[in-house]
């Protein structure tokens, strides 16, 4: 049997994808014939992502919401669903991050990343549901290293991701029923990425980071697309509850010196 990465006549739904990584595998999907839809909080962000995704030949659509606002989400997929109809890829990566030590972080810091990242993945899964191609759907969540490397001054992050993680393997169980497929995509360190900025914000900490990669060099959200065109397609009919890194080895080497990193320069900075 001849495998095609052409996803023509298929629907995919990036949530949190209007940059970085998230809008790098929106657009890969774009080139290889979805239609595509993505939302985030930032009507300009939603917007401009639209435009390239048109640009890129894609029948494109998006709206606002606020993971954290489960109404807002089912309100904008209900859109997606009248334009589009049954969603067959959907990848969940809203996100935040700011090193903080455990000692700095207040209740509502630890709280906003939870309810983005845990409570915000959880909304999402909630609100896809009723729309998911049953059989057939994958589901895609971005987790992070941080969900299994425990990393000095990412407490609210690793908590937060491991929880994510543990929806995509509750739901691999329960879903499966429906033939619908969840796995997680663990992205190392993506070169030019807000995430980048915020952990590794100047040139020598990330040479550093590049130099502790197994595979000697930062990833690119390309990397992390093409395993999401993988898990979509026919070539991961059988590939589920999975937590996958795209990472060039990075959390076999413990995410190098990047928690020493992170510890020492938030002991240095104040928080907030
Ligand atoms: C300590 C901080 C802080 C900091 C914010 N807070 N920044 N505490 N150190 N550097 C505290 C605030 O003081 C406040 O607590 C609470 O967090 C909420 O802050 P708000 O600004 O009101 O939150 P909000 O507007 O909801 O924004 C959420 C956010 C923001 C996470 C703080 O940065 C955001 O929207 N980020 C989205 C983009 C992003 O982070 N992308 C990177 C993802 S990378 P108080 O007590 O004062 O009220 C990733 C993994 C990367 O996830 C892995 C790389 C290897
Ligand atoms: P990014 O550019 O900041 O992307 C985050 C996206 O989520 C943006 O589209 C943002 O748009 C949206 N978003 C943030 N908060 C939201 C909310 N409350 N509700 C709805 N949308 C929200 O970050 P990135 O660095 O590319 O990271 C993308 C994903 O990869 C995240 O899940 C992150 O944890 C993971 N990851 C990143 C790295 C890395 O190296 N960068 C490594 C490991 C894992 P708005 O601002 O418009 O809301």
């Amino acid at each position: 049997m001849a495998i095609s990465l052409d996803f023509s006549g298929k629907v995919a739904v990036v949530i949190g994808g209007t940059s970085g990584i998230n809008r790098g595998i929106a657009e890969l999907f774009a080139i290889h014939g979805a239609k595509v839809a993505v939302a985030s909080r930032k009507q300009e962000k939603v917007d401009d992502t639209v435009a390239r995704l048109q640009q890129l030949g894609a029948d494109a659509m998006g709206f606002v919401a606020d993971v954290r606002e489960l109404e807002a989400l089912e309100a904008g997929l209900q859109t997606v669903h009248e334009r589009f109809g049954d969603f067959d890829i959907v990848v969940s990566g809203a996100a935040g991050n700011f090193p903080a030590l455990a000692n700095d972080l207040s209740g509502n810091a630890f709280k906003s990343v939870v309810d983005i990242d845990l409570r915000g993945t959880f909304h999402v899964m909630k609100a896809i549901y009723p729309h998911l191609k049953k059989p057939g759907a994958s589901v895609i969540n971005i987790s992070a290293p941080q969900a299994f490397i425990p990393m000095k001054a990412q407490l609210h992050v690793c908590a937060a991701k491991a929880g994510v993680d543990m929806i995509t393997r509750t739901l691999a169980l329960e879903w499966g029923a429906a033939g619908v497929r969840v796995n997680s995509v663990v992205p190392g360190p993506i070169d030019g990425t807000e995430g980048m900025a915020r952990l590794a914000p100047d040139e020598n900490i990330r040479k550093m980071v590049a130099r502790s990669v197994p595979l000697g060099r930062l990833g690119t959200p390309e990397d992390v697309g093409k395993v999401c065109l993988f898990l979509a397609s026919d070539l991961g009919s059988f590939v589920t509850g999975t937590i996958l890194p795209v990472d060039g080895g990075w959390s076999q080497n413990s995410c190098g010196g990047m928690s020493d990193y992170l510890g020492a320069a938030a002991a240095r900075k104040p928080a907030g």
